[in-house]
């Protein structure tokens, strides 16, 4: 009787061995129903990685796209408007021309970079701890990479929110030529800061000072000519 037992058993595994075993032979060369067929054409958020290589990062809408759409508000045109009247007041006094080679530090998303190309300057380069594209690069403000007077302007937006201003002023005038300027926005002040600011660009000369509004903020624009000595 036990015996019996054994060998019912012993079929009984062997059945669901041999069960087991097909099921995953047919697995494995069935192609799953969920696949989609690869001639129908899927829209961009449809489409499935390949392999895990291009599964990284895919964009939905392409950056470009995404810029038209933000270059197109009213905050963006209003704030390129008032970089651009400021620029053209530079101009005006020639600080510089539409050949210059300007260099913007700082610069954001890139409303600097736009109202420069506006004023007729084509030749911008502009860098930002975090990269904007396609305007504006990754780069560290207090460490330019770029050699020595490569740059006919330097222009900072931002240069009170610098964490070390001395260094970042350094930098400006390293990279901006002998005879050339370099113009930095703080937030609105006094002679006294303007005097401060002075200090940290110990290569230049002091040549203006105006209150502006760039970007919605009240500023002051400092200008600075780049002699080379201290
Ligand atoms: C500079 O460019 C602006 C804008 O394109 C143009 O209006 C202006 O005439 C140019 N100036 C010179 C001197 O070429």
């Amino acid at each position: 009787m036990d015996k019996q037992i054994q060998t019912f058993l012993n079929k009984v595994s062997f059945l669901a061995i041999t069960i087991a075993t097909l099921t995953l032979f047919l697995l494995l060369i069935q192609t799953p129903r969920t696949c989609f067929d690869p001639n129908t054409i899927l829209k961009p958020h449809q489409k499935f990685p390949k392999s895990s290589c291009e599964a990284s990062h895919r964009p939905i809408t392409s950056p470009t796209k995404q810029n038209r759409r933000i270059w197109a508000t009213k905050a963006w045109r209003n704030g390129v408007a008032s970089l651009a009247s400021t620029f053209l007041d530079l101009r005006n006094v020639h600080y510089f021309n539409n050949d210059s080679h300007v260099l913007c530090v700082s610069a954001g998303a890139g409303h600097s970079v736009v109202a420069f190309n506006e004023v007729g300057v084509s030749e911008v380069t502009a860098v930002e701890i975090v990269e904007s594209p396609p305007l504006v690069s990754k780069a560290d403000p207090h460490n330019l990479p770029f050699f020595d007077g490569v740059f006919d302007l330097g222009f900072s937006g931002a240069f009170d929110r610098a964490l070390f201003p001395g260094r970042y002023a350094e930098e400006m005038e390293r990279t901006v030529k002998v005879g050339g300027v370099c113009v930095v926005a703080v937030e609105e002040c006094g002679s006294e800061v303007v005097k401060e600011v002075g200090k940290l660009f110990r290569k230049s000369e002091l040549v203006g000072v105006k209150n502006v509004t760039l970007l919605g903020s009240k500023m002051t624009r400092i200008v600075f000519k780049v002699t080379g000595t201290g």
